[in-house]
């Protein structure tokens, strides 16, 4: 849960509903399992039903900085929030660190007056938390070199939507353990689920990311198991994931993860060790006959693009829930549309 101090003085929204515990989106280990329902039970509704959304921020305004390019994240904020009544202003820092300028803490002191809400794409991951623990609106990171939460809550809704109960299906991630594996990794965590993540030696995930869900899995009974054998991953499971084998600012090592990475790839021969019922995931943007091939990410199991679809709805869901909109001054769970 964030730390922010609540300062009432300051607010230019409405508290979040009692069912919502956090106030920032930096790391999914900002989150408890109720919040994670809340999330996917609002981002179903409004997958139901998005018109009965369509003015739940009516001027409610965001601001996106993004330090690294993006295609998924920025077009779902963007067509989210105007999907919902609202504005979103694009800040692209792709020429220059956020902070290069002025000190993080002048631009959140400014754009807390401008706007209710600030969606950040960056490298270091510490520039989303003195962000959010500067500014008094809500800070949503959307992507760093440590985790990209909005994508995981994608991901598992995806799952969800598949699946039915989570607790009953085994992730298996192939690849990288990097942004992408880690917020999988705690959302697994969180929601009592069960993951597999197998990388090279020397790219496994963050021993803090793994000790923190291991944490959480004592309590929520979620499995996780960190190995090396793709294969050994894979075996009977219900998902088998990748994600890119050099992410963004990595290019310079790209020639040395050429050459480390191929007996991870996505392939048929891999994917064919999963349970017949598996499905095949990306978060995206995919770099086809590197980490996954065309046959795997084209086939008919593969659910990359109900991955995509599902940033849009979970993202508006966050957004609602934090920026405290019509539905967001209630229980989430006990709305019906
Ligand atoms: N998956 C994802 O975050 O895609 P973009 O980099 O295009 O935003
Ligand atoms: N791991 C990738 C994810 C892209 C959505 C990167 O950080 O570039």
């Amino acid at each position: 849960m964030s730390s922010k101090p609540f300062n009432a003085t300051r607010v230019t929204h409405p508290p979040a509903p009692a069912t919502f515990s956090c106030r920032d989106l930096v790391s999914i280990r900002d989150l408890v399992s109720e919040d994670i329902e809340t999330i996917f039970h609002l981002a179903g509704l409004m997958k139901a039903r998005p018109v009965k959304f369509q003015k739940s921020l009516a001027g409610k305004q965001i601001v996106m900085f993004f330090e690294k390019p993006s295609l998924r994240t920025r077009l779902t904020f963007e067509a989210g929030m105007a999907s919902m009544g609202g504005w979103t202003s694009f800040v692209d820092q792709t020429q220059g660190r956020l902070d290069a300028r002025e000190k993080l803490s002048d631009i959140a002191h400014n754009v807390e007056r401008w706007v209710d809400g600030i969606v950040l794409r960056t490298f270091a991951h510490s520039t989303v938390e003195n962000m959010a623990e500067h500014a008094c609106i809500p800070v949503i990171n959307a992507l760093s070199d440590l985790e990209h939460p909005c994508q995981a809550l994608a991901d598992y809704f995806t799952l969800q939507e598949r699946f039915g109960d989570l607790k009953n299906i085994c992730l298996a991630y192939v690849g990288d353990g990097n942004n992408v594996a880690h917020s999988l990794l705690l959302t697994c965590a969180c929601l009592g689920s069960r993951m597999r993540i197998a990388t090279p030696r020397g790219y496994e995930p963050d021993p803090q990311i793994v000790a923190d869900a291991q944490d959480m899995a004592r309590t929520t009974g979620a499995v996780i198991e960190i190995l090396s054998d793709p294969q050994a991953a894979v075996d009977g499971v219900d998902a088998v994931y990748t994600d890119a084998w050099t992410s963004m600012g990595q290019e310079h090592e790209t020639e040395e993860r050429d050459r480390i990475f191929p007996p991870y790839q996505m392939n048929d021969d891999l994917v064919s060790g999963a349970a017949p019922h598996a499905v095949f995931m990306h978060c995206l943007p995919a770099h086809r006959g590197q980490e996954i091939t065309d046959s795997v990410i084209d086939s008919v199991r593969s659910v990359v693009f109900d991955q995509a679809e599902s940033r849009l709805h979970i993202q508006k869901a966050i957004l609602l829930l934090l920026l405290g909109g019509e539905f967001g001054r209630f229980p989430a769970r006990s709305v019906h549309v």
